[in-house]
């Protein structure tokens, strides 16, 4: 792991930060849309976090249990271990091929997180916020089997939606139990099953309903618009929750008279927050559950999964006196459409994260992505024509053209070496004012997580430092351009400074042009100009290339022929 944790730990002065990306269920390909809402954000605000060095841990984890998981694994005829596992590393691969820096990717079927979730289910019975109840479940007298959540497909009972699973509802967003769902069908043998009893435990989430609101309430850091919606829930009367499954596959309840039951995927795997950042933590010789209590904690989730982070996640905490502590964030983000169209894998409308890299650099999705993807719960449309009209018009034309401009006139016109500058004149001190308070709006933004806006004001900032460079005209003005060109490849620093977070792998690749190591910068460090006369510079590469019409043809007629 890349990782170094500097200085005291426990200090609580807003230095430590844990940072949680939604965990991907091991059950398929990562897809744009994972990335738009929640691995994208969070990972522009991780390395921003770095660059101001703060203490980061950075973590994720493959969400492994679940009935969607067992009845695919019982599909492909292998065990759920070798399933999950197999998805584990197809995931993190790709995480990886996309920047996404974890400093830890583990799984909720890890020893540490059954061990947790145990401890979370011992402590909230001791807190009597769990009791028994015999309850009938929907039970397939065909299969043999009791059919809980996605076993069960049927009615929305709250919106009347038709085909959603039991447990929950896609489009009005309300979780619910089986015996809830409206004309209810076996998923294995579309057969209608019948009801039988079983003992189940349930958590007495209404209970909590006052505790919930008042760290709502108080909480002046969740999005406003997604709290008056989970207020509203609780206000309407919040449901105890059956945390109980009749399966194999989960987290065994810590019971003897539970023996062939198993927690809710839901119990147990928000749990894996913490128990990851925790064995992260803790294998580096660091107290983890101190450092969880004096952190700035960020969960970045989707937009479906609300009602499961502001109230589960919530309560179970509270459930346990807050042994760990509450998140002061749930940077919560809409969906993707792709051409103006919701994505479906069925109808292949469909982009995965894998096709993609295969065809474009990880950066310019990227790029393209925080671009265009606001800090609110609206829908994100990704349009190819668009796409190539950013990278080229912006990426390319502003922000590429600048840096190989200026690289390239210090190669050929100083043989690599920075000059000295002379006087400065009104237009050179505007420049160097900009320069040094580049940084700050952009600042602003990503303490906002407004990935969007920072990357806007720092594209701002670069069309300045292309007319700046226009307007002096070094190639032909004696006297200025030792000045103009100093300037210059700081404001190139600058930019690699600030785009460091959005475009990693192209800015790695300009540092080293530059000939500077990525450790001797942070996000401040052009403030005073950091380049010196007399630095030497190594000869430039080309950063970013055209994308060419083909290829979105290309790409948009593997859509098939909905898109005109
Ligand atoms: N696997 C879940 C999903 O894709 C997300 C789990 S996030 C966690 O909807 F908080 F519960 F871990
Ligand atoms: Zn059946």
């Amino acid at each position: 792991m890349h990782i170094t944790i500097k200085g005291n730990m426990m200090e609580s002065n807003g230095k430590n930060i844990i940072i949680t990306s939604a965990l991907p269920y091991a059950n398929g390909e990562i897809h744009l849309g994972h990335i738009v809402s929640t691995y994208l954000p969070a990972d522009i605000f991780a390395r921003f976090c770095r660059s101001n060095n703060k203490n980061v841990v950075f973590t994720c984890a493959t969400d492994d249990f679940g009935t969607p998981i067992l009845l695919q694994s019982e599909k492909e005829k292998i065990t759920p271990e070798k399933y999950i596992d197999f998805w584990n590393k197809r995931d993190l691969a790709d995480f990886t091929n996309l920047g996404i820096s974890f400093d830890f990717f583990h799984n909720t079927s890890s020893t540490e997180n059954i061990k947790l979730t145990q401890y979370f289910f011992q402590k909230i019975l001791e807190n009597n916020l769990i009791y028994k109840n015999e309850i009938s479940q929907l039970y397939c007298e065909q299969d043999k089997k009791y059919l809980p959540d996605r076993y069960v497909l049927g009615t929305c009972p709250y919106c009347n939606e038709d085909d959603q699973y039991s447990d929950g509802c896609e489009k009005c967003g309300k979780a619910f139990i089986d015996r809830e769902i409206l004309k209810p069908r076996c998923a294995i043998c579309n057969k209608t099953p019948k009801l039988k009893t079983s003992m189940h435990y349930f958590f007495k989430l209404s209970l909590l309903s006052s505790k919930l609101k008042t760290w709502l309430t108080n909480n002046s850091n969740l999005q406003n618009d997604v709290k008056n919606y989970v207020m509203k829930w609780i206000d309407d009367g919040l449901n105890d929750w059956d945390i109980t499954r009749d399966i194999s596959w989960g987290v065994p309840i810590p019971l003897e008279e539970a023996k062939n039951k198993v927690l809710y995927g839901w119990f147990d795997n928000h749990i894996c927050y913490i128990s990851s950042t925790l064995l992260f933590l803790e294998n580096k010789n660091i107290n983890g559950k101190e450092f969880w209590n004096n952190s700035i904690i960020y969960h970045f989730i989707g937009k479906d999964i609300v009602y499961h982070h502001y109230l589960f996640l919530s309560a179970m905490r509270l459930a346990i006196n807050e042994e760990y502590k509450l998140p002061e964030f749930i940077p919560t983000r809409g969906h993707l459409m792709l051409q103006g169209e919701k994505f479906s894998k069925s109808r292949g409308w469909y982009i995965g994260l894998g096709e993609f890299l295969d065809e474009f650099p990880a950066d310019y999705l990227r790029f393209y992505l925080a671009r265009i993807t606001p800090f609110n719960q609206s829908d994100v449309n990704f349009d190819w024509e668009d796409f190539a009209v950013k990278i080229n018009n912006e990426l390319v034309a502003n922000v590429g053209n600048f840096i190989h401009r200026i690289l390239s006139f210090i190669e050929s016109n100083y043989d690599c070496t920075v000059p000295e500058p002379k006087e400065y004149d009104k237009e050179d001190h505007e420049f160097l004012n900009k320069i040094r308070n580049a940084n700050e709006n952009v600042t602003k933004h990503l303490e906002k997580n407004e990935i969007d806006k920072g990357l806007a004001s720092i594209l701002n900032f670069s069309d300045y430092c292309n007319q700046y460079f226009q307007k002096r005209e070094p190639w032909k003005n004696e006297e200025s351009k030792n000045t103009t060109l100093y300037l210059s490849i700081n404001a190139v620093l600058s930019l690699s400074i600030l785009l460091f977070p959005y475009i990693p792998f192209s800015i790695e690749k300009l540092l080293t042009n530059l000939n500077i190591e990525r450790d001797k910068i942070n996000w401040k460090t052009n403030v005073e100009l950091f380049i010196k006369p007399g630095h030497e510079i190594k000869k430039p590469e080309i950063l970013f290339k055209k994308i060419e019409k083909e290829s979105i043809e290309k790409q948009k007629n593997k859509l098939g022929k909905k898109i005109k």
